[in-house]
């Protein structure tokens, strides 16, 4: 126990370098290693994570920090920061785009009043920002490391703590994230479908290569291929593993919902930047290949595409690329 505990300090330490992320590593703060959260069986975990979709168990429901007056504590403390939350309203169908949605005129903590007469979807994207989430948080991640052997098997980055508070019966639209998540299901029951992420039919290459250049909603929904979707049915204590870019969509019971997700990203730029490289390469009429399969030309596409983002970065900060740029404002 203690050398996976050694390893999983080493490797995060790795990974972000953070002093707090070592002492929670280590037990330091006394929380971490006595508790819970999670309940999942290693060899499913260790079998499926990232690849496929699976449910798993939790004991978070109960906890104080999900409590509606706690919630409306943390949106209080987020709502002078428009970049850390999202509220929308009135999206009745699965492929609306995020950015043709509607937002209510009422402030954040309004709309969490009144959920139950809205049809309000609320993301409270960085609970981690106040340190009793960052805490639990930190926890569910060791447990998870520990439970995958202490090694998420790639490095990390951007650990992270969202809150989705949500009206009775409201739709979640269909989507990919960049990040690697485990849902947790709090409050309220709800109903969420996951596709495989490799099934190149439901998700083709080019949306992929959309979503890590240019655009956030690229994965379209295909109600024919809906058959495809694994359900999972989320009561509280429950939860379900969400795999990097496995399309997904959510529709909430006639009740209000909470639901956690606790997630991180891979740094994983050789493949964003595969995808970029190919996205770009289809734009002049190519057919590029998928990363993964011929590694060599995926390192030259990885190293190509990054050496002209960082040249264009330069190449921006030079005095006559500046002038143009402030002309163009005007
Ligand atoms: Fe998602």
């Amino acid at each position: 126990m203690l050398g996976a505990f050694a390893t999983a300090v080493h490797q995060k330490r790795g990974a972000t370098g953070s002093e707090h992320d070592l002492m929670v590593e280590s037990g330091a703060n006394g929380a971490a290693s006595g508790s819970h959260w999670i309940e999942c069986d290693p060899r499913e975990l260790r079998e499926n994570f990232d690849r496929s979709p699976f449910a798993l168990r939790h004991n978070i429901a109960g906890h104080p920090l999900f409590r509606m007056e706690r919630l409306l504590q943390l949106a209080r403390f987020l709502e002078p920061r428009p970049d850390e939350y999202w509220v929308d309203v009135g999206v009745s169908h699965i492929d609306q785009r995020w950015d043709q949605t509607t937002h209510p005129s009422s402030s954040l903590t309004e709309v969490i009043d009144n959920l139950a007469q809205l049809d309000a979807w609320i993301v409270l994207r960085k609970a981690e920002l106040d340190a009793e989430y960052r805490l639990l948080l930190d926890e569910c991640m060791v447990e998870l490391r520990q439970l995958m052997g202490g090694t998420w098997g790639r490095r990390t980055c951007r650990q992270n703590s969202i809150i989705f508070v949500t009206s009775p019966n409201r739709l979640s639209a269909y989507h990919i994230d960049r990040e690697c998540n485990f849902i947790l299901q709090i409050q309220g029951e709800k109903t969420i479908y996951v596709f495989d992420p490799n099934d190149r039919e439901v998700l083709p290459e080019e949306e992929i290569e959309l979503f890590w250049t240019v655009d956030n909603n690229a994965a379209r929904y295909r109600p024919a291929l809906q058959h495809r979707a694994h359900a999972f049915r989320l009561h509280p204590g429950d939860g379900v593993h969400v795999p990097v870019n496995a399309p997904h969509w959510a529709q909430n019971d006639d009740n209000v919902s909470v639901t956690l997700s606790v997630n991180f990203q891979f740094s994983d730029v050789e493949r964003a930047n595969n995808y970029r490289a190919n996205y770009y390469l289809r734009k002049i009429g190519l057919n590029p290949s998928p990363p993964g399969r011929r590694p060599f030309r995926d390192n030259l596409k990885s190293w190509s595409f990054g050496g002209a983002l960082g040249l264009w970065g330069l190449l921006k900060r030079t005095p006559v690329f500046a002038k143009r740029a402030a002309a163009r404002r005007y």
